[in-house]
């Protein structure tokens, strides 16, 4: 069996997306591993999710360094260290900057819980609610220097109710989300992907 690709996990809440991978890479077939998780803060539960697992840990907060760019330098050290093949935003809430991408670009993916290019940004199931559309639900994509704008990976849909309230459509969004990124990242992992302009294949 090749070697398992190397996932370095960045979050920055709950980490429910991340507890997802770790449960899936416990099966050697999935064909990844979870070999890091970093953190933009500290005492999140993501962070005790990867300790729960054995899986080391590192935070780089922003108000630690001078400025946004050497957080961002430094943040790309600290994941470069792990020698990651992909690395996955999975509710981080920090935009990445140049110097990460630089390392990292081509081989980041985010989740963000919105059928993009609708409701880029922070506050995805709710303004999905706002707007009143019917239908909305989760994007994986290729990290690129915008927000949410990057190659799409990976879509799921998720039915808007008349009785959702934000929270209840985020949490219906996270579910068939997780099973989106466990399916999608195991793909990259076994088959590999390609990024030709804005699209994202499986396979060599
Ligand atoms: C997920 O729904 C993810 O898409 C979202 O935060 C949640 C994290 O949940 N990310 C963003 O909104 C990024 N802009 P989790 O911590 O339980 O995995």
């Amino acid at each position: 069996m090749p070697a398992p690709t190397r996932l370095v996990v960045l979050v920055s809440g709950s980490g429910t997306n991340l507890q997802a991978l770790l449960d899936a890479c416990a099966d050697e077939a999935y064909g990844a591993q979870v070999v890091a998780v970093g953190a933009d803060r500290e005492g999140i539960e993501g962070l005790t999710r990867a300790d729960t697992a054995g899986v080391p840990t590192f935070t780089a907060k922003v108000k630690d360094y001078s400025s946004r760019e050497h957080w961002d330098r430094a943040l790309a050290d600290k994941v470069a260290a792990f020698e990651p093949d992909v690395v996955v935003l999975a509710g981080f809430m920090k935009l990445v900057g140049a110097a990460f991408l630089d390392t990292f670009g081509g081989r980041t993916v985010n989740t963000h819980p919105a059928l993009s290019p609708s409701f880029p940004g922070m506050h995805g199931p709710r303004e999905a609610l706002e707007y009143g559309v019917k239908v909305t639900g989760a994007t994986l994509f290729i990290v690129d220097a915008g927000v949410d704008t990057g190659a799409i990976v990976a879509q799921t849909a998720v039915e808007v109710r008349d009785e959702d309230t934000e929270q209840a459509l985020h949490d219906r969004i996270k579910v068939a989300e997780r099973s989106m990124l466990v399916d999608a990242i195991g793909r990259m992992a076994r088959e590999g992907f390609s990024v030709e302009g804005r699209r994202v294949r499986f396979g060599g």
